[in-house]
């Protein structure tokens, strides 16, 4: 098989396929101004169609097709053959490396899309908000394979202490200012209260928002947003074809979940198609997001800058421990996943830091692969279903998203070490 025929030529949208309607995003009540007209001003246009369209495949530009191939898509499909010997388990393990684009992780899959309908609509300039760094630098690879400048706004403690995510993005050609910043008037009044303001994703975002705004530059949005879902979908819809090309079919399938962009883009394409009887969303103990959220309608955003959807949720401002899994310690779930976890369409697991620790280290040691930590969630869940079937004596296929490698989490795996050896 071709690489270009395991690409997909259409992105995969859930929401026609799913059990009953989506609650549809909305202004707070008595909001001051409408939040969905501020969509429109910052987000690329057919970035907003396609967050609201209801058709169940969406083309992918030609040209956004050109981009995934170049940046070394499809990833690979791989037997973690090892593994399943160190577990002694008659299951079979598979996992899609998304940690073998450039910039480490599946960020990138909707950062090139997103760039390319700004460039299409004009704009030579993009920007967003990172916390530790790898949405970030998704973004500024994106905006730099289009000829866009890009400008992100880095919490300023990821900006301190994960030097090395900034010079990434420094490397792309991306503008990285530590967040609260001198550039926006929302950054000058929090450094005017306390100049010594380390900084949050709420600040960093709506510091991102008001220079997009005031510079009419485009907003690049990185999880959550049912379009970011659609994007990421290339995951799943490769995998489809890579499995049906070893003549196998996935029984069980697992993701990590921050926002829900990996899991959904790897999984919902095999809901859609019916493929599978189980689908497990892994998240982490110390964001008790599935165990302790309530389902009802919230901000997406810390800032409440983002129109409110209904999603599970433990409030836009519960303040996470600080784990090292960065990715995961967002307060929600996107709001398909969300419905599909009530529907109990999806499972959930939760593991805490010792735990996924552990299951980095058993696949570090395995499969020679270094996870990111946040991907380290569903190796556990995965080595516990391993271990469950070898139980039940059961010859099931369990496939996974290894979400991103950790070679830039190093230090955080050092600290663990240090903590849990
Ligand atoms: C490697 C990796 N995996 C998973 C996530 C979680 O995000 P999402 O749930 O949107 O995939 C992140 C977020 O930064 C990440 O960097």
């Amino acid at each position: 098989m071709e690489l270009s025929e395991v690409l997909p030529k259409y992105w995969y949208n859930i929401v026609p396929d799913l059990p009953r309607p989506l609650p549809p995003p909305r202004d707070p009540k008595g909001a001051e101004f409408s939040r969905i007209e501020l969509l429109n001003k910052i987000m690329p246009k057919e970035v907003l169609r396609q967050q609201f369209t209801t058709e169940r495949f969406v083309k992918i530009p030609e040209d956004v097709r050109d981009r995934y191939l170049q940046i070394g898509r499809p990833t690979p499909l791989m037997r973690a053959k090892r593994l399943e010997e160190y577990l002694d388990t008659p299951a079979k393990i598979y996992f899609k490396f998304e940690g073998a684009t450039p910039t480490g992780s599946h960020k990138i899959n909707t950062a090139i899309p997103q760039a390319y309908f700004a460039y299409e609509e004009g704009v030579d300039h993009v920007v967003t908000e990172t916390g530790a760094g790898q949405w970030g630098t998704a973004v500024a690879l994106a905006a730099s394979m289009y000829g866009l400048r890009s400008t992100i706004f880095m919490v300023k403690v990821s900006y301190e202490h994960k030097p090395m995510r900034r010079v990434i993005m420094q490397l792309y050609g991306g503008q990285v200012y530590p967040s609260p910043s001198d550039k926006t008037n929302f950054g000058r009044k929090i450094l005017s209260e306390n100049p010594s303001n380390t900084g949050s994703l709420g600040i960093a975002m709506s510091e991102a928002i008001e220079y997009a705004l005031e510079h009419g530059y485009r907003y690049l949005v990185g999880s959550v947003l049912d379009v970011v879902l659609l994007h990421q979908s290339v995951i799943g819809l490769e995998a489809m074809n890579q499995f049906s090309a070893i003549g196998e079919e996935p029984d069980v399938l697992v993701g990590c979940v921050g926002g829900g962009s990996n899991f959904a883009g790897f999984t919902y394409p095999f809901i859609g198609a019916k493929i599978g009887s189980r689908y497990i969303a892994v998240g982490s103990a110390e964001v008790p997001k599935f165990s302790k959220g309530e389902y009802r309608y919230d901000f997406p955003d810390t800032a409440g800058l983002l129109p409110m959807v209904k999603m599970l949720t433990l409030g836009k401002d519960y303040v996470p421990p600080s784990i090292y899994a960065g990715g995961l310690r967002y307060h929600g779930v996107a709001p398909t996943l969300s419905l599909l976890l009530e529907d109990k369409v999806v499972e959930w697991r939760e593991y805490s830091e010792r735990e996924i620790f552990e299951a980095a280290k058993i696949f570090a040691e395995t499969q020679g692969i270094v996870p990111a930590p946040e991907s380290a969630h569903a190796i556990k869940a995965v080595i516990d279903l391993a271990r469950e079937a070898k139980k039940n004596k059961e010859r099931i296929t369990i496939a996974f998203n290894l979400s991103g490698h950790g070679l830039l989490d190093l230090t955080n795996y050092q600290d663990m070490m240090v903590r849990y050896s």
